[in-house]
């Protein structure tokens, strides 16, 4: 990335956005509460994290952040940077341990008290309903393979919306269809760690059933401002051949258009039916009017670009993953803030078309250590002038990008990748769970400052 963005302020502030722009964090349940506490059920991530091999250091989610116990605390900090928004979702092992059937009283109300919470300190809710922990009794029928997971989960929406769906802002159903269906059936890197095509299939289709059948168990509560939260990785052909053109094309349809086009278009892309068709479910197409019921708003997920190139094999998907060489996160992720400005213009053109547009996770992990009682983080800052330079030209081009969420608040449980990855604009200490405001997220507290 150029060195022209600061490395110790933030150089857009409020009074750069227009007057409703919203500035926000993100933050999920399973990566910051602690699974163990509240009579919180098992859900997949926990069987996947105790299975040799999975996840870094064997880590799980079972204490996080504790962020159960210390909510207010945690809010506290959203308060005092100046922050709008708060985005969290909820566990639905929290809610109804075994998936479906009885509802853990004790889970509802810590959903109840931290919705309350954020409103009396003037922040506004962003629910999300799926970010990925999954009861363990729902992955025993198969979790997303199994076309019930639609009722099941349209279900569950309502036994948590009818207690809390008066006080939430705006609500996505699930964090990341392409995760959850993709990356944890195809690839194998999150629970359930399944590599097989034809769950692949089903898990694409079924987590958009799942999406429509939620949104409309909303609509029917008398719930607004219902949304799709999608993740992007700008995809670019590694060289110049024709061949790395179609897998760079064939990799942007799995990951970028099909969650997009199946809302908007009722259809999936072709490049990509050709090779998951097969193993789709029957008559998938009589699903769509129920995956297409009309959202309100957009969420754009985005933390890099990948270079794509053929694999030399002729099953599909046929593609690999090539290095590039821009600067890097601590994720191995490259530092690419252009491919944000094309997802907002891709995003607004063709599907959203004048509908909201959020972004609702960007950020870096970077190995912040405390000194001198303070967290320099200053290539965090850095990174997140140089996305924000992108959303700021967007908002002036005329674009409607109503927020920016940066992920995350706190440092927390990185899935596969444990506790190493640092994404916080707060640190934390995993001894002792202390937590201590890095120096971004003093630059966004002097930023967000009323003039
Ligand atoms: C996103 C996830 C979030 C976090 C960040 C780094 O894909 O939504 O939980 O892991 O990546």
């Amino acid at each position: 990335m150029t060195s022209t963005f600061s490395r110790d302020r933030l150089d857009f502030t409020r009074a750069s956005m227009p007057e409703d722009f919203q500035f926000g964090v993100a933050a999920s349940s399973y990566q910051i509460e602690g699974s163990k506490f509240g009579g919180c059920g098992r859900s997949h991530w926990d069987d996947f994290a105790a299975t040799p091999g999975n996840t870094a250091r064997g880590e799980d989610g079972s204490l996080a952040c504790d962020h159960y116990h210390r909510w207010a605390e945690d809010l506290d900090l959203v308060r005092d940077a100046g922050l709008d928004c708060y985005r969290f979702s909820i566990s639905w092992a929290r809610v109804l341990p075994e998936g479906r059937g009885q509802a853990n009283q004790e889970g509802i109300d810590f959903y109840e008290r931290l919705v309350d919470g954020m409103l009396e300190r003037g922040v506004k809710p962003f629910a999300t309903l799926y970010h990925w922990d999954l009861p363990s009794p729902l992955a025993d029928l198969g979790g997303w393979r199994n076309r019930d997971i639609a009722s099941w989960f349209a279900d569950y929406t309502e036994v948590i919306m009818r207690r809390i769906g008066d006080r939430v802002h705006a609500t996505a159903p699930i964090n990341e269809p392409w995760c959850v269906a993709w990356l944890s059936h195809f690839m194998g890197h999150h629970a359930p760690g399944l590599r097989d095509i034809r769950a692949t299939a089903r898990a694409m289709h079924h987590v958009l059933l799942a999406h429509g059948r939620a949104t409309q168990a909303m609509r029917a509560l008398g719930m607004k401002n219902l949304g799709l939260v999608t993740n992007f990785e700008y995809a670019e052909p590694a060289d110049e051949s024709a061949e790395a053109k179609a897998s760079a094309h064939l990799y942007d349809g799995i990951y970028n258009r099909w969650f997009l086009d199946g809302v908007f278009k009722k259809s999936y892309p072709q490049e990509v039916l050709a090779g998951l068709g097969p193993h789709l479910p029957e008559n998938y197409e009589q699903d769509f009017d129920i995956i297409a019921e009309p959202v309100d708003w957009v969420g754009i997920n985005y933390y890099t670009r990948k270079l794509i190139a053929p694999d030399g094999t002729d099953q599909f998907p046929a593609l690999k993953e090539v290095e590039g060489p821009l600067p890097k996160t601590l994720m191995d992720w490259e530092i690419y803030p252009e491919g944000l400005d094309f997802f907002m213009r891709r995003v607004h053109e063709d599907y959203a078309q004048g509908l909201p547009i959020y972004i609702t996770e960007n950020g870096m992990a970077s190995p912040d250590v405390v000194k001198d009682g303070a967290v320099p983080d200053p290539d965090r800052i850095q990174f997140l002038n140089g996305h924000l330079a992108k959303v700021h030209k967007a908002v002036e081009d005329g674009l409607p990008i109503k927020g920016y969420f940066i992920w995350s608040l706190l440092d927390n449980y990185e899935w596969a990748l444990g506790y190493e990855k640092r994404f916080g604009l707060v640190h934390v200490d995993f001894d002792t769970l202390s937590r201590r405001p890095k120096a971004s997220w003093h630059a966004l507290k002097e930023a967000l400052k009323a003039e």
